[in-house]
């Protein structure tokens, strides 16, 4: 039988043992975990996001801070508040949501963020710890972070001997999750739109991660049988069957037809997703321990 992976049960455990976490640092050093969220500008799903990543903040104990700027905001604005959040002992994790408005570099913004505090594991300091291997002192990016703990669950810590294949090769994505696995012991390909043969080196994976956006990519065909399968897509398509205007979400894998061919599989929605908001919470508290000189927990 296929293994569903259950990325809300996962997403459901971290996020537990980040509020035992945090609770622990409070009540032996009354250091308050504080994770930050900066967003400019009123696109709809990106207050969505937000919103989401402040309750979840709350639930976890934290001091949650949210900073609402108008969508004309300054570069300098920005990149003030930024400044004056670094310098703030009481915030831990500072996420600047992107996009920004387009009049807005969002580059300098996230490389101004201290790198202890880039809870979101996107400065280049980060990147470099994680490209070198410094699990102690660095911040992972959070959903290739959630993708690899649902890896884990499959095949625990060490991939010794196993093919991975990550299909998209981004900075927020396909490089990170090709360092974890690799930290792994696993032997990683990273394919991409320039690949010669990207079925036939899917089909040598025994685990293969899906991050390109595009619906239903990866089919049945492509999988080795018994694989562990990682959707990281999201993509919204019609869905006439549903009503007219109807639509609904799918990932990267056409997962009907993929499930009776892997061992393991996470579906969309409920897989990835739900780990990209539990694993920033985890480095939020990551952050706050470090911060206290204590040595944070492992998730
Ligand atoms: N917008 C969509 N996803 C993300 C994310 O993970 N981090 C930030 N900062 N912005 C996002």
């Amino acid at each position: 039988m296929t293994v569903v992976i259950d990325g809300k049960q996962a997403s459901a455990d971290v996020v537990e043992a980040v509020r035992t976490a945090a609770a622990s640092l409070e009540q032996e050093t009354g250091l308050r975990t504080g994770l930050a969220v900066v967003i400019v500008g009123d696109d709809p799903a990106s207050h969505t996001y937000v919103g989401a990543k402040g309750r979840m903040a709350k639930h976890c104990g934290f001091n949650s801070i949210q900073h609402t700027l108008p969508a004309d905001t300054t570069q300098d604005a920005l990149m003030a508040l930024v400044a004056s959040l670094n310098a703030d002992p009481a915030i831990h994790g500072i996420l600047v949501q992107l996009p920004l408005p387009g009049h807005l570099k969002s580059e300098p913004v996230i490389q101004s963020i201290l790198p202890e505090k880039d809870v979101d594991g996107l400065h280049v300091v980060n990147a470099g710890k994680l490209a070198t291997g410094d699990r102690e002192t660095g911040l992972v990016s959070c959903t290739p972070a959630g993708a690899m703990l649902l890896v884990r669950k499959i095949h625990g810590d060490d991939l010794s001997g196993l093919n991975a294949l990550v299909i998209g090769r981004s900075n927020l994505f396909g490089k990170p999750m090709a360092q974890l696995l690799l930290m792994a012991n696993a032997t990683v390909t990273i394919g991409h739109s320039k690949s010669r043969d990207l079925p036939g080196l899917a089909r040598q994976a025994d685990i293969l991660v899906a991050a390109v956006g595009r619906p239903e990519m990866v089919r049945a065909d492509w999988v080795k049988p018994g694989a562990t399968v990682i959707d990281v897509g999201i993509n919204r398509i019609a869905a006439p069957e549903r009503g007219e205007g109807k639509s609904r979400l799918v990932g990267d894998v056409a997962f009907a037809e993929v499930k009776p061919v892997a061992a393991a599989i996470s579906p969309v929605p409920g897989g990835v997703g739900p780990m990209t908001i539990a694993m920033l919470m985890a480095n939020t508290v990551i952050a706050a321990y470090r911060a206290a000189g204590r040595t944070p927990p492992r998730f």
